[in-house]
């Protein structure tokens, strides 16, 4: 578990609170938890797609795959359908078309493989909720993945690099928190959490690779500008607890107590 984590604490700009930890693992937290988690690995594959759709392939292919994660969306964002009935996945790499761009198919190959995995977590994050008699409902996302790609250019190929260095770092994050709280959960919930780590572990290296290999220049200087945005979503206080959320308010409050009391 180590070697896995250790290139991704060094890539990381902060350590996950520790606050934030226990906020995670109270009870009472286990259906928001649960329930962010699942719509964080839906978006996980959504936005693979976004770029294997916009940057890799031709129009009928780029309708193959919008109909590959119809299903999960309707379950996710209209409550559509039963869980157990989501399609396994259809599609391979051979299926889509190359459009002349010179990464397409690196793109392609590692994307696709992204999000199957993603699908997969999804179905398995539904299975816990099943064994935890948790309902699925729809929650509002975190202020995390927008604040941060707020921050991408808007002209390419700088646009697609931001964007793939974005991926890396929510990647990464979902590793090391996955981490920090398997061991603190329900065993069977720990172990799931566990057995997570070596794939995201993996998407956070894919993207940092392609954007590396995309750039074709030193993107040093982005990667480090976006480990500061990152390290500030997750060293700031948030009102709002999620999966990818801030240093939770009560442990603001409960800190500016103790250096009141402190100053007295
Ligand atoms: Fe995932
Ligand atoms: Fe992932």
């Amino acid at each position: 578990m180590d070697t896995i984590l250790h290139p991704i604490k060094h890539f990381l700009h902060c350590a996950t609170p520790q606050s934030w930890v226990d906020e995670a693992v109270k009870p009472a937290n286990l259906p928001t938890l649960l329930n962010d988690h699942l719509v964080c690995e839906l978006k996980a594959a959504q936005s693979a797609m976004f770029l294997i759709r916009r940057y890799a392939v031709d129009a009928t292919s780029a309708k193959a795959l919008l109909e590959w994660l119809a299903p999960y969306e309707k379950f996710t964002y209209r409550q559509e359908g039963n869980w157990q009935d989501l399609p396994k996945c259809k599609l391979n790499k051979s299926m889509m078309a190359k459009s002349d761009s010179p990464y397409s198919q690196n793109l392609i190959d590692k994307m696709v493989l992204l999000i199957k995995e993603e699908l997969h977590h999804f179905y398995q994050v539904l299975e816990m909720m099943d064994i935890y008699a948790i309902e699925y409902t729809n929650i509002s996302s975190s202020r995390y993945a927008k604040g941060l790609l707020t921050h991408c250019k808007t002209h390419e190929p700088d646009a697609l690099i931001d964007k793939l260095i974005c991926g890396a770092y929510i990647e990464a994050r979902s590793c090391e928190r996955f981490a920090k709280i398997a061991p603190h959960l329900d065993p069977k919930l720990g172990e799931f959490y566990t057995s997570l780590l070596r794939s995201e572990a993996r998407h956070y290296q894919d993207y940092l690779t392609l954007a590396t290999d995309i750039a074709q220049k030193d993107i040093a200087p982005r990667i480090a500008f976006f480990g500061e945005r990152e390290a500030e979503l997750i060293s700031t206080h948030d009102s709002d607890f999620k999966f990818h959320s801030g240093v939770p308010c009560a442990a603001i409050n409960s800190a500016e107590q103790s250096l009141k009391a402190a100053s007295f």
